[in-house]
């Protein structure tokens, strides 16, 4: 879908149909007005009559009968003005997108009325570039219920703002991306199908890549990834690409101190191995995935936009399963960094996996470490499918993710660590254990864990088991159940601003 700004009078377009914001109690002003006029008053009747009244998600399509040049006109509505907020602005937009992809309409416009201030242009754009997501069919024979637009013209927000659209443009289409591989079936989506992914992104853009295989791991000594792939057919992977901006034009030399590494937990299905998971429970396992997808999706946009930063993204790929060669709980397990590791758990997976990609991202020069992972059911339960857990050894670092999550619209709220939760994972038989028969403040345990392996230097936790995939349909501009894309948004905002 082509996004662009026109300054034309959009009383003049010919599009099938131009798109007039509304926020409740509000009456028609500005241009929609004199496009009322030129239409003989119909639009300002339906909200005069309070036949359209400008709630949340309202869509409500009026022909034109040739009286201006689109074909059709949609008013659509804001909700209350008070608090309209960005996430209002991608629900409304990604409500028209979606409305108009049912009647067919292939050119449209939208008009900046009254409530869409300028700031709102990045909002507006992702939300429209998320209305045209659709989970990729695999039902043999079912015709689309929607189809693609082909452009949208937005109309009164200024000139020279090209860029701006550019980029909320890749936004909603690199939240869409990481969506598909999140909805991906688990036996398309391997850690070696990962991997692959990841090597198209780095072509796209130049960029350097190492995947390590089997062998590579067992000698670098990342055991705790072995073990967690090693009950699976499809080996693990470990994978990093690197983004150099450190040098790149208009750098600063505050960011020339800093390589932020990004590292999501990728594990494309999760059994529990051994400590296998109920049926029910197992089911949406496929979507263990969700951090490693955020991660190569934001560094594909951050490459992109050629990001005067250096960052990497490190993807720990693994089939948790179980089998002959699994491991087993009790296992002692010595870690990249050379510490012991008791699994008690086999589905206390993801902590293991990550503990040898923190250390892998140090090696590689990483001093700002973010990473996203469906860590624990018991973040879901607490936060809901709304917000993200965020833990860190750094306050300053904690406070500029989650601030970057309230800007971008993933939300992310801080959580506790204290050096006296560290006894949850004492071991009696190794340096350290991956889970306790204690059942209470399980995200907490896991963040604990990690920790112990997060090197020198700023490290967070963001614990995403919550918003990353949905059950069911949240309300907003996700309307469909599966994957989210949650943290694309959020990291390309977090690395923009160290950018800056
Ligand atoms: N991938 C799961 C966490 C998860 C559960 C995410 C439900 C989203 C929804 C993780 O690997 C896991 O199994 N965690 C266990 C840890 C426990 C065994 C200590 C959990 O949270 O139950
Ligand atoms: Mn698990
Ligand atoms: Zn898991």
């Amino acid at each position: 879908m082509k996004i662009s700004l026109v300054s034309a009078d959009a009383a003049e377009l010919n599009v099938d149909a131009l798109a007039i914001p509304i926020a409740t109690g509000q009456r028609l002003s500005g241009a929609a007005l004199e496009l009322d006029r030129a239409m003989g008053g119909v639009l300002s009747e339906m909200v005069v009559n309070a036949e359209f009244r400008g709630r949340i998600h309202e869509v409500l399509p009026i022909p034109a009968q040739g009286k201006i040049g689109p074909r059709r006109v949609i008013l659509y509505g804001l909700g209350a003005p008070h608090d309209l907020d960005g996430q209002r602005m991608r629900s409304a937009h990604h409500e028209l997108v979606r409305a108009s992809r049912t009647w067919g309409y292939k050119r449209m416009a939208v008009l900046r009325g009254d409530p869409l201030g300028m700031d709102s242009l990045k909002a507006v754009v992702e939300g429209c570039v998320m209305g045209t997501f659709e989970r990729r069919s695999r039902q043999t024979g079912a015709a689309p219920e929607r189809r693609e637009i082909d452009e949208v013209v937005l109309a009164g927000f200024g000139d020279g703002r090209e860029r701006e659209v550019v980029a909320a443009q890749e936004n909603g289409e690199a939240t869409n991306r990481a969506r598909e591989w999140q909805n991906a079936p688990p036996n398309e989506l391997t850690p070696d199908a990962l991997a692959q992914e990841a090597t198209r992104i780095a072509q796209r853009h130049n960029m350097e890549i190492e995947v390590l295989g089997p062998s590579e791991l067992k000698a670098g000594g990342y055991n705790l990834l072995l073990g967690v792939g090693s009950g699976s057919a499809k080996p693990p992977r470990l994978i990093r690409v690197r983004h150099h901006g450190n040098h790149a034009e208009g750098s600063s030399a505050k960011a020339g101190e800093k390589t932020l590494a990004l590292i999501g937990k990728g594990i494309t299905f999760d059994s529990g191995g051994i400590s296998l998971k109920e049926p029910d429970k197992m089911s949406r396992m496929k979507d263990d995935m969700s951090g490693a997808a955020a991660v190569l999706s934001a560094i594909d946009v951050i490459a992109s936009r050629k990001l005067p930063l250096d960052v990497m993204a490190v993807v720990a790929a693994a089939e948790n399963m179980p089998g002959p060669s699994a491991q087993r709980p009790g296992d002692v397990v010595v870690s990249a960094d050379g510490k012991t590791v008791e699994v008690v758990n086999t589905d206390a997976e993801g902590r293991l996996v990550l503990a040898d990609a923190l250390w892998y991202a140090r090696e590689n020069g990483a001093t700002h470490v973010l990473d996203l992972a469906t860590l624990t059911g018991a973040m879901e339960l607490a936060l809901g499918d709304l917000y993200a857990g965020i833990f860190s050894n750094d306050d300053e670092w904690r406070e500029q993710i989650v601030a970057a999550g309230e800007a971008s619209g993933d939300h992310a709220w801080p959580w506790p660590m204290h050096p006296r939760y560290r006894r949850y994972v004492d071991s009696a038989f190794a340096d350290i254990k991956n889970s306790s028969d204690l059942r209470q403040g399980s995200p907490v345990l896991a963040a604990e864990f990690l920790k112990e392996f997060a090197g020198e230097g700023p490290w967070a936790h963001a614990d995403i088991a919550g918003p990353a995939f949905l059950e069911r349909p949240r309300g907003d501009y996700l309307s469909q159940r599966g994957g989210t894309g949650y943290g694309v948004r959020l990291i390309v905002e977090l690395a923009s601003r160290l950018a800056a």
